[in-house]
């Protein structure tokens, strides 16, 4: 295993929009491996898509495990093809991001989601997301349409924040 590069903002490759997977083998779950080991490595990190790290495919891991008072948590999860397929509600929270190190910002999401994807094995899986947890899936899909946090801050001068660096 190995701990990969992230990619930062601005590199024009984190605008891509991903492919979808269509082998579901032994060098994915390798690939897998090493993007949740780089996830692990991130101070805090709840999530990681795969073109932080310039793998233009829709692969995402969420673990928000380690976070206080989740309405829904399911723990660690490889969401591969993820689609969401219902949203309900809406609410403003705060988000960072491995690319944007710097920065934190406010952004509307939708309060609870549906969301279909494949795990590494090519099992199909269906999820039901509220909160937090709905919040940082719908962060990293949008990582798969080529999206940052910074492109849906609610207001660009009020709801972005600088963040003290990581010790
Ligand atoms: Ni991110």
């Amino acid at each position: 295993m190995a701990v990969l590069e992230i990619l930062a903002y601005p590199d024009p490759r984190l605008t891509q929009e991903s492919q979808p997977v269509t082998e579901f083998d032994s060098a994915l779950r390798a690939f897998v491996a090493d993007l949740e080991e780089t996830m692990r490595a991130g101070p805090g990190a709840v999530g990681i898509a795969a073109p932080q790290v310039g793998r233009v495919q829709r692969i995402v891991i969420i673990d928000c495990s380690g976070k206080k008072n989740l309405v829904s948590d399911h723990g660690r999860m490889v969401l591969i093809n993820p689609e969401i397929t219902e949203w309900e509600g809406y609410a403003v929270g705060r988000e960072g991001c491995l690319s944007v190190p710097d920065f934190t910002g406010n952004v509307i999401r939708a309060e609870r989601i549906m969301l279909e994807a494949c795990n590494e094995y090519g099992e199909p899986l269906q999820f039901k997301f509220e909160g937090y947890e709905a919040r940082a899936v719908q962060h990293e899909i949008d990582h798969l349409d080529g999206l940052l946090f910074l492109d849906r801050l609610v207001s660009r001068r009020n709801d972005l924040f600088k963040r003290k660096p990581y010790k």
